[in-house]
This record gives structure tokens, sequence and C-alpha cells, in this order.
């Protein structure tokens, strides 16, 4: 199972950039943290980051037909960007909603996100767990979704 991983805006100066509000990992430890419980759960992430929506939106139309879901930290475009949630749901494939912060805590513009309706599920508040838990959550959510469907592998086999 193939899951891309998207980091938005500003995302690759995590451990640098207000690490009173985003903790001290790098992007490459989230990266690797990620990699490591896909291996556990036996699937395989494909990160991607950009400060350029453009790109982000390239790499989602590229990945489309070879990953299953995405987990997305779409940093300051979820609170901005409706480009962004139409590439996503032109992926036609499940997501989370990731943040590092828990947005609802913090100033009103952040309480709001193009992202949230069309998501799965949403993790924010808990650093890097909130990237594992999402991918953890997305893993398990395509699995059932798999078990659900008779022509698939149950549960815990794919
Ligand atoms: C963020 C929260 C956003 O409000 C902010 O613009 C970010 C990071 C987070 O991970 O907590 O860049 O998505």
């Amino acid at each position: 199972m193939r899951i891309a991983v998207v980091h938005g805006p500003n995302l690759n100066l995590l451990g640098v950039r207000e690490p009173d509000v985003y903790g001290t990992a790098t992007l490459d430890d989230v990266n690797h943290a990620l990699a490591g419980l896909a291996d556990e759960l036996g699937a395989v992430v494909e990160p991607f980051q950009s400060n350029s929506q453009g790109a982000i939106l390239d790499f989602l139309a590229e990945v489309r037909g070879r990953v299953e879901g995405v987990v997305v930290n779409p940093a300051g475009l979820g609170h901005t960007s409706v480009a962004l949630l139409d590439g996503l749901l032109a992926t036609a494939k499940p997501f989370v909603e990731v943040h590092l912060s828990n947005p609802a805590s913090r100033e009103r513009f952040r309480r709001h996100s193009y992202l949230t309706p069309a998501a799965v599920g949403v993790v924010a508040g808990f650093g890097v767990d909130s990237y594992l838990a999402a991918l953890h959550c997305l893993v398990n959510h395509l699995r059932r979704q798999r078990g659900a469907d008779p022509g698939e592998t149950p549960p815990g086999r794919g």
C-alpha cells in the first residue's frame, strides 16, 4: 500500500521555525519516522514538500495513479486554498489532514480549513505524532475499505 505524504509551505523549516509551536524535529526526522512506521504497517510512503502550491498540485496529479491515499499537512494553504482542495479531490483518494500544532487553539484565521470537510479525518496538536497517527489511521481505513470489497484482500493481509 502506497501513501503520498504532502508537506506544505514553510515545513522545510521544521526544527528552526517557531520551535515553541512546531517542535524541534526536522522535516527529515518526520519523514524518517513515517518511513519506519510505514514499514511496520506493511506500507510505503512517498513524501513531498514544496513552498510552491503549483508544485504540490503537480505532485498530486503525478501520484494519483500510484497511491491509495494521502496524508497532507497543508500548512498555511489549508486556510486559503480552494485549489489545493481541488487537487486533493482530483486524486479521488482518501486523505487525512495533519497539523503539528492545534490550529483551533491559535489565531482565529487558522480555525478554518478548506480541506477539513473533504478529509477522512484530521489529526492536530501532537507534533510529529500527528503525522504518525494520521498514517496509521489512513492505512487502517484503507484496509477496512478493501475488506468491505469482496474482490480485495481482507484487512491486515495487504
Ligand atoms: C500547521 C498550522 C498552520 O496554521 C500553519 O500555517 C502551518 C503549520 C501545523 O502543522 O500546525 O504552516 O499546518
